[in-house]
C-alpha cells in the first residue's frame, strides 16, 4: 500500500449455514484494520464483507429448519450485518448473493465467458463434499470416503453440467504466480497452490441441475450456477459491476485490491477466480492485487467445532471485554497468514501485559504527573538532551517498521513495534524521573512530560487501525479531538501540525482506560465467558490427543507461559524414536496406535491424534521426539497409550517434532 492509491479490501462472505465466530470475526477485524490503516494514509478506501447464501448446504439447512431458503438467509445475513459494528468493525459495503445487484452481475459475467469459448456442456460423476461445496478427488479424500476437512462422507454426484474450461489457464497462472509474487500470499502457502496447478488442472463443473437454490443460469434454466462461481462474483458485483465508476476506481489496475481469506479457501481464490477474470476477457492487470491466506484458529489447542462446544462467541467478549480489547488480542496475539491459538486466559493476560500496564499506566502516571505539578495543562518544551534524542531516534525505528508490516499485511508485528513504542516511553520515564527533576527544575520536568504527551498523540493515531475506540478515548485525556482520517493526508506518517499539542492547553485525565484485572476479577470473568467445558475428558475419544497439542500454534509468547526452573524441564524425558508399525483404530477417526522404538527391548504401544494428517502407512519409519515418561493414558476398552509425540500444526494439518538421520532411537532430547 503506498500513497493515494485507491484500497479496497474483502472478506470472503460467509455461509448463512453458521452464526459470527471467532473465525470469521477474526478475518473482519483484520480487514477492518487494514481499512482504517489505508485511511489514516489518506486512501481511498473501501471495505466489503457479506454472505453466501446459495447451494445445496444452504438449501438443506433451510429444510432443516422448515424455512424457505430465502427466509432462513435473511435471518442468518441479518445476524452477520448486526455482529459486525459490535466489533468496531465500519464496512463500506454488506453485500448479499441473493441481491438482485448480484444475480445480475453473475449472470453477465457467466455470458462473457460463454461468449468466449470457455463453457462447454457435458455430464460429471464425481464426489463431492456439501461441507466444502467442493468436488473431491479419491486421492484427497480419508479412508470411508471422508472429506477430509469436514470427517463426513463424501456424496457420489452425477449429472449434466456445464464445463468451465479451467485446463485452459494452467500454464498463465503458473506464469502470474512467477510474475506477481504478490498475488498469492503469504509465500509459504504459495507452494501448495502452485503444485496443485501444476499437478494438471481438470476442467470445473459450475452448474447443478438436481437443485434449484441458485442462481439460474442465463438461457438454460434447468441449470442453476455453482456456489463458488457465484460467490467469487461478489468481489466485483458490490462495486457495482465491469462498466460502474466505482470498479474503476477501486479494482486494479487503478486500485489496490486486497482479498483476505482463510487458507482453507485459497484455491478458490488463487486458481479458480483469476481463471474466471481471464475467461471473461480480463487482462492480468485486472486480477485482485493480493489474496492474502491466514491461518485457522484452534481454543485452547482444540480445533473450534460446535461438537466441541468451544466455540467462542466474539459479540460476547466485546460485550463484556470492550471490542478492542478483542481486536488488540487477535490481531496481536496471531502471526497474521499462520494457524494461532485463543484462550480466555491468554486474551486476560495480554491485556493487562500490553494495555494495561505497558500503555495504561504510561498514559495515567503522565497525566498525573502533569496534575500534580502543571495543573492538567500542557507544560511547555524546553531543550532536548541526548536522552530526548535518542528516544526520537529509536521511536522513528519502531514507526517505520511498524509502517512497513502493515504495508506487507504483517499486522502482528505491525502491532508489535507499536507497542515497543509504548515500552520506549515507559523507559524514558523512569530514566528522565520527572518527579525528580520538579524538586530542582520544573521547566526540564515539562519538558519531559511535554515530550510523552507528544509521543502518546502519535500514539493514538498509530493504535486507531487496531484500537479505534480506546485510540480516541486516549485522545479525548490527552486534549485532541477524535480522529478523523482526511483523503489525501497521510496522518499515520504525522503531519505538521496536526496533533501539535499546545503549552497551556487543558488536559483531560479521567478513569483509566484499562484498568488491569486483578486475580479475582480474572477468575470471575473466565467464569463468566469460557464456555463450560466439553465432556472431552470423560469420553476418551474425545479426550485430547496424545500429541502436543498446545503447540499446534504459535509459540505462545513469553509472557503467556511462567517461566520454569531447569530442574523442571529436566523432569521431561524427551526421547528420539521411530515409529515401526502404525494402524488405525476402530470407530476413532482421530487416533492412531503406534508402536514406536525408543531404544527398549520392544516397542512403545503411544496413541496419537495424527490420523486427520497421516495415513498409518506414511508414518512407518519416521522419525519422532516422544515424551517418554508421560503417565499412562487409558483410552479404554485396553487400549493404553505409553508416552506422546511431538508435533505442531491443527490437527488436520500437523508436522511432527524430527530428529536427524543419525541420532539411534533411545537416545535423550535435552
Ligand atoms: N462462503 C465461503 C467463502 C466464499 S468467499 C467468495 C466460506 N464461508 S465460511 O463461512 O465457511 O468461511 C468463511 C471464512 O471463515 C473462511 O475464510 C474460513 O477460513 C474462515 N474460518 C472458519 N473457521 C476458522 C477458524 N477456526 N479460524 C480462522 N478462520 C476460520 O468458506
Amino acid at each position: 500500500m503506498s500513497g493515494a492509491l485507491p484500497f479496497y479490501v474483502t472478506t470472503p462472505i460467509y455461509y448463512v449455514n453458521d452464526v459470527p465466530h471467532l473465525g470469521t470475526a477474526y478475518t473482519t477485524i483484520a480487514a477492518d484494520a487494514l481499512r482504517r490503516y489505508a485511511l489514516l494514509q489518506g486512501r481511498p478506501t473501501r471495505m466489503l464483507t457479506g454472505t453466501d447464501e446459495h447451494g445445496l448446504k444452504i438449501e438443506r439447512k433451510a429444510e432443516e429448519e422448515g424455512l424457505t431458503p430465502q427466509a432462513f438467509a435473511d435471518r442468518v445475513s441479518q445476524g452477520f450485518r448486526d455482529a459486525w459494528p459490535e466489533l468496531r468493525v465500519e464496512a463500506d459495503d454488506f453485500i448479499r448473493t441473493t441481491e438482485p445487484r448480484h444475480v445480475e452481475f453473475v449472470q453477465d459475467l457467466w455470458r462473457r465467458i460463454e461468449a468466449n469459448g470457455f463453457l462447454y456442456q457435458g455430464a460429471y460423476d464425481a464426489w463431492y463434499c456439501v461441507g466444502c461445496e467442493s468436488f473431491k478427488t479419491e486421492k484427497e479424500l480419508l479412508p470411508g470416503n471422508l472429506c477430509p476437512l469436514h470427517q463426513k462422507p463424501v456424496e457420489r454426484l452425477q449429472e449434466d453440467t456445464y464445463f468451465f474450461k479451467l485446463s485452459a489457464f494452467q500454464d498463465q497462472l503458473l506464469a502470474l504466480y512467477e510474475k506477481r509474487p504478490d498475488f498469492l500470499r503469504p509465500e509459504s502457502r504459495a507452494n501448495e497452490v502452485k503444485s496443485f496447478v501444476s499437478s494438471g488442472l481438470q476442467d470445473l463443473s459450475v452448474s447443478r441441475t438436481s437443485f434449484k437454490w441458485g442462481i439460474p443460469v442465463p438461457g438454460n434454466d434447468k441449470h442453476v450456477m455453482y456456489v463458488w462461481f457465484d460467490a467469487l462474483s461478489n468481489y466485483l458485483s458490490a462495486l457495482g459491476g465491469f462498466d460502474s465508476p466505482e470498479l474503476g476506481k477501486f479494482w486494479p489496475p487503478r486500485g489496490e485490491a486486497v482479498h483476505l481469506v482463510g487458507k482453507d479457501i485459497l484455491r478458490f481464490h488463487t486458481v479458480f477466480w483469476p481463471a474466471f477474470l481471464l475467461a471473461a476477457g480480463y487482462g492480468e492487470e485486472h486480477l485482485p492485487s493480493t489474496v492474502f491466506a491466514h491461518g485457522f484458529l484452534t481454543v485452547d489447542g482444540q480445533k473450534m467445532s460446535k461438537s466441541l462446544r468451544n466455540a467462542v462467541d466474539p459479540r460476547k467478549l466485546a460485550k463484556t471485554l470492550g471490542a478492542d480489547t478483542l481486536r488488540y488480542h487477535l490481531l496481536r496475539a496471531i502471526a497474521f497468514g499462520q494457524d494461532g491459538d485463543f484462550s480466555h486466559e491468554a486474551l486476560l493476560e495480554r491485556y493487562n501485559a500490553d494495555l494495561g500496564k505497558n500503555l495504561g499506566n504510561l498514559l495515567q502516571r503522565t497525566l498525573g504527573l502533569c496534575a500534580k505539578f502543571f495543573a492538567s495543562t500542557v507544560p511547555a518544551l524546553a531543550v532536548d538532551t541526548d536522552l530526548e534524542t535518542q528516544l526520537a531516534r529509536d521511536i522513528a525505528l519502531e514507526r517505520d517498521k511498524a509502517r512497513v508490516a502493515w504495508t506487507r499485511l504483517e499486522l502482528h508485528v505491525a502491532l508489535e513495534a507499536t507497542f515497543a513504542i509504548s515500552s520506549l516511553l515507559n523507559q524514558y520515564i523512569d530514566r528522565a524521573a520527572p518527579w525528580s527533576t520538579a524538586k530542582t527544575d520544573l521547566p526540564r520536568t515539562g519538558h519531559i512530560l511535554h515530550t510523552i504527551l507528544r509521543e502518546l498523540a502519535q500514539l493514538s493515531v498509530w493504535l486507531w487501525p487496531a484500537i479505534p475506540d480506546k485510540a480516541d478515548a486516549m485522545r479525548t485525556q490527552l486534549g485532541l479531538s477524535p480522529l478523523v482520517p482526511r483523503e489525501g493526508t497521510d496522518l499515520f506518517a504525522g503531519v505538521d501540525g496536526f496533533d501539535a499539542l499546545t503549552a497551556g492547553n487543558a488536559l483531560s485525565p479521567g478513569s483509566p482506560l484499562f484498568p488491569t484485572y486483578d486475580r479475582e476479577r480474572t477468575e470471575a470473568l473466565l467464569t463468566e465467558l469460557k464456555p463450560p467445558t466439553e465432556t472431552a475428558a470423560t469420553t476418551p475419544e474425545e479426550a485430547p490427543p496424545t500429541v502436543r497439542r498446545d503447540a499446534v500454534v504459535e509459540p505462545p509468547a513469553a509472557a503467556e507461559l511462567a517461566p520454569i526452573a531447569y530442574e523442571d524441564f529436566a523432569k521431561v524425558d524427551l526421547r528420539a524414536g521411530v515409529v515401526t508399525a502404525a494402524e488405525r483404530v476402530p470407530k476413532k477417526d482421530k487416533l492412531l496406535k503406534l508402536a514406536v522404538d525408543v531404544g527398549e527391548p520392544t516397542p512403545r504401544q503411544i496413541v496419537a491424534g495424527l490420523a486427520l494428517t497421516f495415513a498409518p502407512d506414511e508414518l512407518v519409519g519416521r522419525r519422532v521426539i516422544v515424551v517418554a515418561n508421560l503417565a499412562p493414558r487409558d483410552f479404554g476398552k485396553g487400549l493404553v497409550s505409553h508416552g506422546m509425540l511431538l508435533a505442531s500444526g491443527p490437527s488436520e494439518a500437523l508436522h511432527l517434532g524430527t530428529v536427524p538421520e543419525g541420532v539411534a532411537p533411545g537416545s535423550k532430547l535435552k
